[in-house]
């Protein structure tokens, strides 16, 4: 392709960009193809010969679309957001146009020095300490590894790095029972082992129980284990609970275990000071992850994770081959060091585009109104006798079932699971479960980019018709 073809298909994308957006809430939300269908229409073998742009487009739009779920449509309510927004798309055009490949300093001091700024930013706008120090990574559940690792090299001076695990001990991880299974994930594949991470029940309003924290971590002493990790989470992913982190905070500084917080989607909430309480105890916090690729306008991948020690965390990853020696070494971040992957994208653009597009002032807006209309919506639910709210509604997501009289525990999950199904399958929007306390419960997330109340509004008579005529 010639810069002049780019130039003409480029100006042609952007228009399709463009009506993509303003009409996205015309796509059926949730995508109704058949396992299968989309692979058995993309020929078996690749072209020989170069085809037109033209040809791409065309099967993009009949081969492709339909078999996409539009997580930009604003009637899209289900797990957690994965947010775009424009400015997040012009800096990810930007991206994709310098190619640049992010590994050190040296190969682009610009993405480098970004990053570091943009994590000085985020850190100063959701109330981290300013000793803090932040790396951009692909997703919570590798922000998540890296801090597992970390914590599992500090409590054994390093030497899991480089003798193996034989005469480690037995290292023990501690989250609630609503924790996300990245942290499962990171406890098996670090080497701790899966059996190793210790799940601590939750209070009523399924927030991690500090004193059975207490409890567990003074068994396993007992038994010779190793606390290594707390893994706390503001913000669970079934029903957003946020764990007591003083108290939590408290107990692991008194037995030098290291704490994690997980706060993949409630971090965006810590730029609203009234969420400030949230981060009571940050001078306990270790490290720390927020996706801004969830709630805050900035298109995957993008996490933001915090160390109070970022010296533990490069000494954990780095590694110094011939070809990556530089005469800056040690006066800059070489990005490399700060977790898994080598190679590494120029997210901090994204980042810089969104803050400064929207301001601090602006996102705080939009924040805000997600999380009013979720309490909005909750007053709504409260008002029908045959539907109830399962769990405090804290940020941007709401908990309820459908439970008319009349019916058993049992039937009133099936009524439930039958009313997410038609629901979902109308193309009219997108929900999805969890299951609280054995009963089958639809959440409810208003927190995508361009979610209004007349959205919800709208949807909510929908869940109400649909429900009530339903039968078990
Ligand atoms: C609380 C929590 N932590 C971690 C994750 C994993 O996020 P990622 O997809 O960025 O790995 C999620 C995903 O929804 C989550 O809800």
């Amino acid at each position: 392709m010639t810069t002049d073809e780019f130039r003409i298909h480029a100006h042609e994308l952007v228009e399709w960009m463009t009506g993509y957006m303003e009409n996205v809430e015309k796509y059926p939300v949730k995508s109704a193809v058949e396992p299968g269908e989309i692979f058995s229409r993309i020929p078996d073998k690749p072209p020989s010969n170069s085809e037109p742009f033209n040809s791409l487009l065309r099967d993009i739009n009949e081969i492709i679309m339909p078999g996409i779920t539009h997580w930009q449509n604003p009637n899209f309510f289900a797990y957690f957001p994965a947010n775009t927004s424009p400015p997040s798309i012009l800096a990810e055009m930007l991206i994709a146009t310098l190619g640049t490949q992010c590994m050190i300093w040296e190969t682009s001091p610009a993405a480098a020095e970004l990053e570091e700024k943009m994590m000085i930013w985020l850190r100063d706008m959701i109330g981290l300490p300013p000793g803090f120090e932040g790396v951009i990574q692909d997703s919570a559940s590798t922000a998540t590894l890296a801090a597992i690792l970390t914590a599992r090299e500090s409590i054994t001076n390093f030497s899991i790095n480089e003798e193996g695990a034989e005469h480690a001990g037995t290292l023990k991880v501690y989250c609630s029972e609503q924790t996300h299974s990245s942290v499962e994930k990171a406890v098996k594949i670090s080497g701790i082992g899966r059996k190793n991470l210790v799940k601590i029940p939750v209070k009523a309003d399924f927030s991690m129980d500090p004193e059975k924290l207490k409890e567990a971590i003074i068994h396993d002493k007992s038994r010779s284990y190793i606390p290594c990790c707390v893994v706390a989470t503001l913000g669970t992913t079934g029903t957003t609970a946020i764990d007591p982190l003083r108290a939590i905070g408290e107990i692991c500084r008194e037995n030098g275990i290291w704490l994690h917080v997980d706060a993949a989607m409630a971090g965006t909430a810590l730029i609203l000071p009234e969420f400030q309480w949230m981060l009571d105890g940050r001078e306990h916090i270790d490290s720390f992850v927020f996706n801004p690729h969830k709630w805050m306008f900035t298109n995957f991948d993008c996490t933001a994770y915090f160390v109070k020690d970022a010296g533990a965390l490069i000494k954990t990853f780095e590694l110094l081959p011939e070809y990556l020696k530089t005469r800056t070494r040690g006066s800059v971040n070489d990005y490399r060091d700060w977790g898994v992957p080598l190679g590494r994208r120029f997210r901090a653009l994204k980042l810089w585009s969104v803050i400064r597009s929207y301001g601090t002032e602006g996102l705080r807006d939009k924040i805000r109104e997600h999380i009013r209309i979720a309490a909005r919506l909750s007053e709504h639910i409260l008002k029908e006798t045959d539907f109830e709210i399962l769990a405090p509604v804290i940020i941007s997501v709401v908990c309820f079932r459908y439970k008319p009289a009349g019916y058993n525990e049992d039937q009133i999950n099936t009524l439930n699971e039958k009313l997410n199904h038609h629901l979902n399958d109308s193309g009219r929007l997108y929900l999805t479960h969890t299951i609280i306390n054995g009963k089958y419960t639809l959440r409810m997330v208003t927190a995508q980019t361009n979610v209004t109340f007349e959205h919800v509004a709208k949807a909510w008579d929908m869940i109400k018709e649909t429900a009530r005529n339903l039968s078990p």
